[in-house]
Parts: structure tokens; sequence; C-alpha cells
């Protein structure tokens, strides 16, 4: 539901840390002038004042209310901006837009997560959500890769994960260096490794458009069902609402019906992994 009577007005959120990821990523913890919820990844979209706005998936968890963590890529002008904000600064926030992950339809199954890059942001928020309910699932595998060791993004809680029962967590990058100890290669190299019950598990991708396309590839050859593999999905967007179309593939409206949607959904429309 939108957080305010005014769905195009946002509210104002005040940054309260700012953390180095990458030297491409950073992430901002915001805490919003009044309680903010979101289900994991449903997306907002993040303004500043005088340049514009941008969307973006909460990394933290959706239980808590008080705070909402972004993590952003550097990729062009607003995300340029959203880098050089200083702890103090305010920002705007609207939404939660959109179609998250249907994390009850996994209760009882073992989930398999793919993750690339910067697409770790909304993976952590669901990470949040089901080590919150780690019963509920037979396992959880995470698979995140990225180019260099520099490049892996939230070392700590990564840490952290790979302590929590019931949860793996491997790791690959394409180029590694003395200090790597983990798997050197593509992030779907990873997939050999790990023992999975395909019949009763799904599969969660998230990440730069060539990696969704070749780990869907790769978890379809493996024998995953088109409906048990989930995608993350991110087209340029403006209103975040249904109305304006930039967001458009094929019949869906990525703001709206997605951003997640299955691999049968979308398998069918143009242009899905550009
Ligand atoms: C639902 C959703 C969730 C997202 N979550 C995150 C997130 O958690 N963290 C994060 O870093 N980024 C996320 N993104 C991508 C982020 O919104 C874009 O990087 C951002 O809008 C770029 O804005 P800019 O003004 O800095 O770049 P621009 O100056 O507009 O463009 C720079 C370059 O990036 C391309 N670009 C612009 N928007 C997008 C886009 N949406 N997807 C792919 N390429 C784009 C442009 O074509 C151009 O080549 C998300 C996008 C969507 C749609
Ligand atoms: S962003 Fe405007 S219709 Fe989706």
């Amino acid at each position: 539901m939108p957080s305010d009577t005014n769905i195009y007005k946002p509210i104002k959120a005040k940054v309260e840390r700012v953390i180095d990821e990458s030297p491409l990523i950073k992430s901002f913890v915001l805490v919003p002038e009044h309680d903010f919820s979101f289900k994991t990844g449903e997306f907002i979209e993040l303004s500043i004042n005088g340049y514009g706005e941008a969307p973006f998936t909460p990394s933290s968890s959706p239980l808590d209310k008080k705070k909402i963590e972004v993590t952003v890529m550097k990729a062009g002008y607003v995300t340029e901006k959203i880098h050089a904000l200083k702890p103090g600064e305010v920002v705007g926030v609207r939404g939660p837009f959109g179609r998250g992950y249907p994390v009850d339809k996994f209760y009882g199954k073992e989930v398999v997560i793919l993750g690339g890059g910067c697409g770790f942001a909304p993976i952590r928020s669901l990470l949040y959500n089901l080590i919150a309910e780690k019963e509920k699932f037979e396992k959880v595998i995470l698979c995140y890769g990225s180019k260099t060791p520099e490049d892996c993004i939230y070392k700590p809680f990564v840490n952290e994960l790979r302590k929590v029962e019931r949860f793996e967590v491997y790791r690959s990058v394409d180029k590694a260096d003395g200090s790597w100890n983990e798997r050197e290669g593509v992030v779907t190299v990873l997939l050999d490794d790990i023992n999975m019950n395909i019949s009763n598990s799904v599969a969660i991708v998230c990440g730069p458009p060539v990696m969704m396309k070749y780990g869907t590839l790769k978890l379809l050859e493996m024998g995953y069902p088109e409906t048990d593999i989930y995608l993350s999905m991110e087209k340029n967007m403006s209103c975040g609402l249904g109305k304006c179309g930039h967001c458009m593939m094929g019949k869906y409206y990525v703001c709206k019906d997605g951003p997640v949607f299955t691999f049968d959904e979308i398998k069918d429309q143009p242009d899905i992994w550009l």
C-alpha cells in the first residue's frame, strides 16, 4: 500500500549511515519520518530534491518498520547524487510498489537463491525474511557471484548467514586473487556444487540481465519447472504505478505486475533479458 494518501508525494527519510560495500556500491540506512512497511521484493522510489528519483528494492528486513536500507550501485545521474549523500541529509521515499516474493509459497521447500552483483540487495531482504521463519523451510542455499573479491558486498552479513542453521552459502568470483579461497568462475558454476531436491525446491534469481538469463537456462536444464523459478526483473521505470508505461515488458507493467515474476509468466514476453 502507498505510504501516503497522495501516491505521488514522497515522505521524508533521513540518512542515518552510509556503508561502503564495494568500489561501485554503497548502502544507505534511512530513517523515515514515520513507520514504513514493505514486503520483501517490493520496491521504493527514492528521490533527491532537484535531481530526480530512481527505483530500488530495499535490502533490509521487511520486519523493521523504523528503518529502510537501500544498496545502490553507481550507474548514472541519480545514483551518482545518491552516492554523494552524507549522514543527516534528507531524501524522499515513495512506495512501496509492486509485487514481491510470495514467501508463503516457499514453505516446506528448499529455497535455492542465485544472486549476482547488486542483485544481492533484494535477496538480502528476502534472506532476513527467511531467517525470521527458518523452521518453515527445508533449507536455504545462497549462491552469490561477483566480478572480483573486492566486489563482494555484505561481507559481515555473509559471515553471520554461514552460522544460521539450515542455511548454506556458496560464493564465486569471475577473477580470483590470492585473498580468495572460494570458487572461481561465473556464478552458475556454484549450482554444480550443491545438493538439492529439485522436486521440492524453488529457485530465485536476481542479478544483471546476462546472469539472469544464463542462471535461468541452467536451472531449466537441471529440471526446475518454469513455475518454480522466480525472477526479479528490472526495467526503466518512472511512475511506479502502472500509469506511464515506461516499464512495459510485453503485456506486463513490471512496476505493478512485478518486479517478481515466475519464468513461466514472462517467458513469452519480448526482450525479457534486456
Ligand atoms: C524494481 C527495481 C529495483 C531496483 N533495485 C535496485 C537496487 O536495489 N540497487 C541498485 O543499485 N539498483 C536498483 N535498480 C536499478 C536502478 O533503479 C538504476 O540503476 C537507476 O534507476 C539508474 O538511475 P541513474 O539516474 O543513476 O542512471 P541513468 O543516468 O538514468 O542511466 C544510467 C544507465 O543505466 C541504465 N538504466 C537506467 N535505469 C535502469 C534500470 N532500471 N535498469 C537497468 N538499467 C538502467 C540507463 O539506460 C543508462 O545506460 C532497480 C531497478 C528497478 C526497476
Ligand atoms: S513505471 Fe510507469 S507504468 Fe510502470
